[in-house]
């Protein structure tokens, strides 16, 4: 994740675990499930309310207010890794607490910059070789566009009252977008025939949505455009993206995100539109367990060091000091461990190089280094060990 990050120069931001709890309800809005049930809410001792981040645009537009980062000017990009927690009703693939790779880039405005943001995250999934993604993506319009299909829609729901789910009747009025990517069977029918956001969508919107899909063609990502995606938070305009993996059970959403071009302006910053994508880290892994992938191995020393006798071991510590501080990666047996045990330790590591050290290599300055692949041994002096090891950094 990191790499692909870098790859996209974005840099990487931290916020704190907990914000104020207005923050969220005023950027994910006052009507959807994140706000209303999925909130960890707390009082501190100074009587603020406190809400332990449900996501994680919000904190990094804060954060962004905060320090004035408008400005440096250009282009922002920023990236997080960092648990997320909503009080959901637990299951596979749902969490109190999970974690997500996140990505929100401010400043630009074009269908050159939701489709770079759409890419990276497919870039993401290619890298890590998930297969059977599924892209689906849409348009929520402008302001404006919503504003007209928000009062027919309520107006063609109200029609349907009867087929609704108890969740849904609530809604109606309030958020009734959310009615539209609902999974309950009454409100599927419900809406069959509801009216689609498409056909409000002014030239703006019209020519930003074309444009994007054009250029995920140009960039060969496979993608359906689906008028009824939604998403859960509020602060949503114009495109709008989810990508779903057939090896994830009911929570199949393994990332999404979207355009959010007045959240900026709206908790008083400078009026910056913006674009992102969240993506859970546990689903990631689910979908790489199922399809059996490559998972991330733990890194491998370069050298493993073995001393033999009270003289060795002091001089290897320190030999082990002198390549490190030259970024070189290498591990000693500190627990005195015999020859025999100590080289598999050395093979249990993955360690590309092992010397032994005695008091002859002390003596001649001298020491086998082993490569443990071809089992090939040279002699080197210690002190060209550092020039020799460094290829490996
Ligand atoms: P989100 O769709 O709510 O978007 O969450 C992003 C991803 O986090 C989901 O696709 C899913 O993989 C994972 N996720 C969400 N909730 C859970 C959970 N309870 N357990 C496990 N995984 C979960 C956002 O949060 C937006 N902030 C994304 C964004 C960034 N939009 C613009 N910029």
């Amino acid at each position: 994740m990191r790499a692909t990050a870098h790859s996209y120069g974005y840099r990487e931001v931290r916020t704190p675990m907990f914000e104020r709890t207005e923050l969220f309800i005023r950027s994910i809005g006052e009507h959807t499930d994140v706000v209303n049930k999925e909130m960890y809410t707390f009082t501190d001792k100074g009587n603020r309310s406190l809400t332990l981040r449900p996501e994680g645009t919000a904190p990094v537009m804060r954060a962004f207010i905060e320090h004035q980062l408008q400005q440096e000017g250009g282009d922002h990009r920023f990236f997080y890794i960092a648990p997320m927690f909503r009080y959901e009703r637990s299951q596979a693939g749902r969490y109190r607490q999970h974690h997500q790779f996140g990505v929100e880039a401010i400043g630009c405005a074009t269908p050159e910059q939701d489709a770079e943001v759409i890419d990276m995250l497919y870039t993401l999934y290619s890298r890590l070789q998930l297969q059977g993604l599924e892209v689906s993506i849409n348009t929520l319009g402008t302001a404006e566009c919503r504003e007209r299909f928000r009062t027919v829609l309520i107006d063609y729901l109200r029609g349907h009252q009867q087929q609704l789910s108890e969740d849904s009747r609530r809604r109606l009025e309030a958020n009734p977008c959310r009615i539209l990517d609902s999974k309950d069977p009454g409100d599927r029918a419900a809406i069959a025939a509801a009216p689609s956001i498409h056909d409000f969508l002014n030239a703006e919107a019209r020519d930003h949505f074309e444009q994007l899909l054009s250029l995920l063609d140009s960039l060969k990502i496979p993608y359906k455009v689906t008028p009824l995606l939604m998403r859960g938070l509020d602060y949503y305009n114009k495109t709008v993206f989810e990508v779903a993996s057939g090896s994830l059970g009911a929570q199949d959403s393994i990332g999404g995100g979207g355009r959010y071009d007045g959240l900026l302006k709206a908790l008083g910053g400078s009026d910056l539109p913006s674009i992102g994508f969240g993506t859970g880290i546990e689903r990631i892994l689910q979908v790489m367990l199922a399809q059996q992938l490559p998972l991330p191995t733990p890194p491998r020393p370069t050298l493993y060091l073995i001393p033999l006798g009270a003289k060795a071991k002091q001089q290897a510590f320190l030999l082990m000091q002198a390549l490190r501080r030259k970024a070189i990666a290498v591990q000693m047996d500190l627990t005195g461990r015999k020859l025999g045990k100590a080289m598999q330790q050395a093979s249990q590591l993955r360690a590309h190089y092992v010397a032994v050290i005695g008091d002859r290599e002390l003596d001649s300055g001298l020491v086998e280094l082993k490569q443990m692949e071809t089992a090939e041994v040279q002699s080197v002096s210690i002190d060209a060990l550092e020039i020799l090891l460094s290829s490996h950094r």
